[in-house]
């Protein structure tokens, strides 16, 4: 990494900010809608790791029960107690960082999250590293199930490293699940040396096709994209800097995956979510194209058949169909006719 750049990101966030009220933009802490059962966790969390949140997205997959998740970049902690408190006992979350002040915060409180969650022991670690040369650390490879991240990669300047680590780092079938901002156009170099604009998260975003890119360059070949919104400049500087470059949150997903296809292909392939999910029992959103209604059949293209088939989501639905007959490509996600009696017959799907 370059040191001025590590540097600087250091000083921002160990001495720079003391809160996300220290913030000039709404780049770091965009306001995503908190769903109720995690608003009940959240009042779990130590008042000092909540006030040091620089989230700029809601980093809450689903189906989380005993899963071993990574956070990179995780600052003084909340998404990392937030999904301790989901994994459950069985479960464990692993939060790297490289700025000490952040991680300080963040173990401060291990303790108290102990508690607050009923668990015997912590089933929480952290550890001081750069997200850019994991392989410097003992993390092994294979041994995540989830990976996540909230507003860091964009602080990254090699965001490929990034990104390969996490393949390297997920089981076959575990999922990144991420947000981040993005630029419209890439940024210009006299933009990027400014370090309010990297530090707010701005001047380090990537350029959207670039990103797809990338991800697919690191392994992941199908990147969802899950919901994005805009972030407003306010400050009036800032805005003038910025000249007509425009910016979003968004949420990625990324599937350690073999097998996947370049393009969306048919062959008329279903999904029917079963609605096991405890906090989803109606419906269950996938990225921006799907979204499963408990118990109907949903058209889907041949990489989410294979998404679906090998991945954690597994359990939660019902596949009909097979890649034997190629239709061409894929264009629907409307519900599918079903033959009388098909939807009782699954031909692959959960175990149970
Ligand atoms: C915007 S804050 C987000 C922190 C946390 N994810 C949250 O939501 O509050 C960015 C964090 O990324 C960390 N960071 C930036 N670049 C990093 C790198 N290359 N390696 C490790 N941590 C990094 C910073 O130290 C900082 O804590």
């Amino acid at each position: 990494m370059d040191t001025n750049t590590h540097t600087e990101v250091q000083r921002y966030y160990g001495k720079e900010l003391e809160s996300s009220a220290d913030l000039k933009t709404t780049a770091c802490c965009t306001a995503d809608e908190v769903p109720g059962y995690a608003k009940a966790l959240l009042a779990n969390i130590h008042d000092e790791v909540l006030q040091r949140y620089y989230g700029c997205g809601l980093v809450l997959p689903e189906a989380l029960n005993g899963l071993r998740v990574l956070d990179l970049g995780c600052g003084a902690g909340r998404d990392v107690y937030l999904l301790s408190a989901l994994v459950g006992a069985e479960g464990s979350v692993v939060g790297v960082d490289m700025t000490p002040e952040q991680l300080a915060v963040a173990q401060r409180h291990q303790e108290f999250h102990t508690k607050a969650f009923g668990y015997d022991q912590s089933n929480v670690d952290f550890l001081e590293a750069n997200i850019e040369k994991l392989e410097a650390t003992d993390l092994e490879d294979n041994s995540f199930d989830l990976i996540v991240s909230n507003c860091v990669i964009n602080l990254a300047v090699d965001k490929g490293a990034v990104l390969r680590s996490a393949y390297r780092l997920l089981k076959p079938g575990g999922e990144m699940y991420f947000s981040d901002i993005y630029a419209d156009r890439r940024i210009p170099e006299h933009l990027v040396s400014d370090p309010v604009l990297y530090g707010e998260c701005l001047a380090g975003a990537l350029y959207w096709n670039d990103f797809e890119q990338i991800a697919k360059e690191s392994g992941f070949h199908d990147p969802r994209l899950l919901k994005r919104e805009p972030v407003e400049v306010t400050d009036p500087d800032l805005r003038l800097k910025l000249g007509a470059l425009r910016f979003n949150s968004a949420t990625f997903r990324l599937f350690r995956l073999a097998g996947l296809e370049a393009g969306r292909e048919n062959y008329g392939q279903q999904a029917v979510y079963r609605g096991t999910i405890a906090e989803h029992p109606e419906q269950f959103r996938l990225d921006e194209q799907y979204q499963f209604q408990r118990g109907q059949a949903t058209a889907i293209c041949g990489n989410t058949y294979r998404l679906l088939r090998h991945t954690r989501f597994m359990a939660y639905f019902d596949l009909l169909g097979d890649d034997s007959v190629h239709l061409g490509e894929f264009t629907d996600t409307k519900p599918a006719e079903l033959e009388p009696g098909q939807a009782d017959k699954p031909l692959a799907g959960g175990c149970c």
